[in-house]
């Protein structure tokens, strides 16, 4: 699956999973933009496969910042063809003692940033066609979690999202898939497995007997990404190993 020419613009994609999708994407040959609101490094980050990672800064929540973002990819090294709307957060606790402001964050990240990043690529995906967009959603948008109220609403919202773009955006020629990533060795992945109370139970219910790897959940979305998946659209892919719950 090769992605040489292919501009891909991963939001979030300078720490955990995000970064190993950008890095997955580069190694396939795509010139890979990852945007995050702290930026550490803008120059060039060459990789084996011919593809390389810079970083741009921007905030998902605002519009106008993914507006900027898309057409500073588009000016530098063309297209967007891939956009990944992977940038997510967490704000656990219970519902009768959640913020207003921590569900306000969680939501307006992880599915208001969504719907900016997917509204601000879709001219440029039209143009440069065709279009691959990839959404991330969580075995936690099909399964309830005590606990995770703002975080689990926002991921099943982004899957039912997923599927009206699909509809949407297939005459453009754009297709729009989302992952599902189950227990994840990388990123808020890592926090949960160091809870001692949690982690123990949500252990057992993994048919695999493992958690995933962040390179595993990352060659999903090379696939999504790629030419392979030209007849994908409207997926909800678990990236999960199986899961008894
Ligand atoms: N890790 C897992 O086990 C797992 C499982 C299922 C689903 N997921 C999903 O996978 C995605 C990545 O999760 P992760 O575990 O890799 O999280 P992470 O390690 O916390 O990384 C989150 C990334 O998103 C960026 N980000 C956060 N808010 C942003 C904003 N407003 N604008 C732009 N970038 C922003 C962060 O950078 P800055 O803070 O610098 O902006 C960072 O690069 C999320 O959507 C998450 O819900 C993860």
């Amino acid at each position: 699956m090769q992605l040489q020419g292919r501009t891909a613009v991963v939001t979030g994609g300078t720490r955990g999973l995000g970064r190993a999708v950008a890095q997955a994407l580069a190694d396939a040959g795509a010139v890979v933009v990852a945007a995050a609101r702290d930026v550490q490094d803008a120059q060039p980050d060459p990789v084996a496969g011919g593809g390389r990672i810079v970083q741009v800064k921007a905030d998902v929540t605002v519009p106008q910042s993914v507006e900027d973002l898309m057409r500073t990819a588009h000016e530098r090294y063309g297209g967007p063809h891939i956009v990944v709307a992977n940038a997510g957060v967490s704000r656990p606790g219970p519902v009768s003692v959640l913020s207003g402001e921590d569900w306000d964050t969680v939501i307006g990240t992880n599915l208001t940033g969504v719907f900016h990043t997917v509204r601000a690529a879709v001219p440029f995906l039209q143009e440069a066609g065709p279009g691959r967009v990839i959404t991330v959603s969580s075995l936690l948008g099909r399964r309830a979690m005590p606990g995770a109220a703002a975080y689990c609403a926002s991921k099943a919202a982004v899957e039912r999202f997923t599927e009206v773009c699909a509809l949407e955006l297939a005459p453009k020629d754009i297709t729009v898939n989302c992952l599902s990533p189950g227990f994840i060795e990388e990123g808020q992945g890592r926090a949960l497995m160091a809870n001692e109370v949690l982690w123990p139970r949500l252990r057992d219910t993994l048919a695999a007997g493992r958690p995933g790897t962040g390179a595993e959940v990352a060659r999903a979305a090379v696939f999504l990404a790629s030419a392979e998946s030209s007849y994908v659209n409207g997926a909800v892919l678990p990236v999960d190993g199986g899961v008894r719950w």
